[in-house]
């Protein structure tokens, strides 16, 4: 069976135009259940480790600009089956492909302004979440 936990972050997009308060709502009315959360801001160390799997992409330099911009919001949830329902939560990468009611599709600007991050497995979802979060933040 899937385990039951994924990471998010809220990216700097989507605190910048106030939708925190939004995305948090549609998290909740989903099911899952927030495990760890807080406001934190990304160096360009960590969002060049953090997403170092793009690093040879001609998108990296922006993404890792991007990421490092402003706050984000930084959280674990706990849901069943929750990378694939997370995922289906969120929509495609680009949000003019993204399905209607998903948080891309409402919320986010473009494909490389995509207002929020999933994990894409349940290893990376774990690795994720020890990258942002102590055992003692995670409750
Ligand atoms: P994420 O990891 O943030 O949840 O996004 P994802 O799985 O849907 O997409 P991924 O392929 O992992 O890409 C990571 C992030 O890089 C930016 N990107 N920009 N300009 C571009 O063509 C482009 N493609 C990707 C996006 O911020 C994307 O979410
Ligand atoms: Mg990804």
């Amino acid at each position: 069976m899937a385990t039951n936990r994924t990471f998010t972050m809220l990216k700097p997009d989507a605190v910048e135009k106030g939708h925190i308060g939004a995305i948090l709502e549609k998290i909740n009315a989903s099911g899952f259940r927030i495990v760890a959360m807080k406001l934190t801001q990304m160096t360009k160390a960590d969002a060049q480790e953090f997403y170092a799997i793009h690093s040879e992409r001609p998108f990296f330099g922006e993404l890792v600009e991007y990421m490092t911009r402003g706050p984000i919001v930084a959280a674990i949830l706990e849901k069943d089956n929750a990378v694939e329902d997370f995922r289906a939560l969120i929509g495609a990468t680009n949000p003019a492909e993204a399905a209607e009611g998903t948080i891309r599709k409402l919320y986010a600007a473009s494909i490389g302004e995509n207002a929020v991050h999933g994990s894409d497995s349940d290893e990376n979802a774990a690795i994720e979440g020890a990258f942002h979060f102590s055992g003692r933040e995670m409750f």
